[in-house]
Parts: C-alpha cells; structure tokens; sequence
C-alpha cells in the first residue's frame, strides 16, 4: 500500500509492530517517550523517529512531518497524551485514529481494563474512533466485544484485548486508507 501513515506512541508499540508487518508504510514515528520500546521497533523497520518530551514541539514536528511525507492518516498506537485542539484542528476531519481498550464510552482514559475488571462487568473490548479533542471521545469506526470469563485476571484481558487490536486495526487502517484515495 502507497499512502502513508504516521504513528504517535508511548509505549511498546505491539500495535505498530503488526500495522508495520502488515505492509502498511509508516512514514514516520513519534514519541512523547524517548524509552519507548516501539521506537526500538520503528528504527529496526527503518522508519524515522522522533522524540519530544514537550507535547508542544512534538505537536509540530509531526504536522511538519505529515506534510514532508504526504501522510494520509494519523494512527495513534498507546500515545499516553491528550493532543491538543490547536493540533488537531490544523489537521483535516477524520485524519487522526485512535485504539483503546474498553467499550466506548464506557472507560475512557488510563487504566481501562483494570477499571474494566474492578466493576465486575460482563463485557468489554476494543475501540477504534477517530479523534477529537476529548479524552477518548471521538466518534466511533468500530468496536469488537468480549465477554469476561469469572477470574479473570488482568494479564489474561490484556492479552486478549491486544489480539484483538492487532487483528482489527491494520484492516481498519487499510480501508479508511483506500476509502479516502
Ligand atoms: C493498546 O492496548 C491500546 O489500546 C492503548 O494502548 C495500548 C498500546 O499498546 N491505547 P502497544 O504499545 O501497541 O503495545
């Protein structure tokens, strides 16, 4: 696939890792993180990395960035900071994407699936939306739902939730890509 995306993370970047070998080409990556494990990941792909602990710079190397590269779509992979309106109303409608691990809007923010499992709740899953400038509240592209099995514990969820993710949003990434063409 030609159109590019570029990736905001914080983190391990498991969700970047199958996005990459799922030959989506990522233009670029960009961290609040200097010690996050995905930008290990993006520079063993060859993909530029970039780094900023202030979110500001951050913010605009990576509008500077989607303009050098021609980028298509912004995909947020675990990025742990709130973008700010500024930032994401210099960008067209429905450019930035982002994961998350609860059903939407149930759970926004940090820690969803240990809250998730604190309130003993039957269901819970995965959201992919778009972004707005709230806290994990943009409208919705799709959600995938599972049931909580008695005991479970918090590594087991994560896991399931994160199979989950990595079957879902690279297909997601793909058609909102040949959508927009
Ligand atoms: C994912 O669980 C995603 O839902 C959340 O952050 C996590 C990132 O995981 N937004 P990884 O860095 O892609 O492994």
């Amino acid at each position: 696939m030609n159109r590019n995306i570029g990736v905001l993370l914080s983190g391990n970047g498991s969700n970047l890792d199958v996005i990459i070998k799922e030959n989506i080409k990522v233009s670029f990556v960009a961290s609040n993180n200097p010690n996050a494990l995905g930008l290990k990941i993006a520079a063993e792909a060859n993909i530029p990395v970039y780094t900023s602990t202030n979110l500001l710079k951050l913010e605009a190397v990576t509008l500077n960035l989607i303009k050098k590269y021609d980028v298509k779509l912004l995909v947020l992979a675990g990025f742990m900071k709130l973008l700010s309106k500024n930032f994401i109303y210099s960008l067209p409608k429905q450019f930035i994407i982002n994961i998350h691990p609860s059903l939407l809007p149930s759970f926004k923010g940090l820690n969803a699936i240990r809250r998730t499992l604190e309130c003993r709740v039957q269901y819970t899953g995965i959201t992919i939306h778009y972004v707005d400038e709230g806290m994990d509240t943009g409208s919705i592209i799709i959600q995938s739902r599972v049931k909580i099995n008695g005991n479970e514990t918090f590594e087991i969820l994560k896991k399931r939730l994160q199979k989950l993710e990595h079957q879902i949003y690279p297909n997601i990434i793909k058609s909102i890509l040949k959508k927009n063409r």
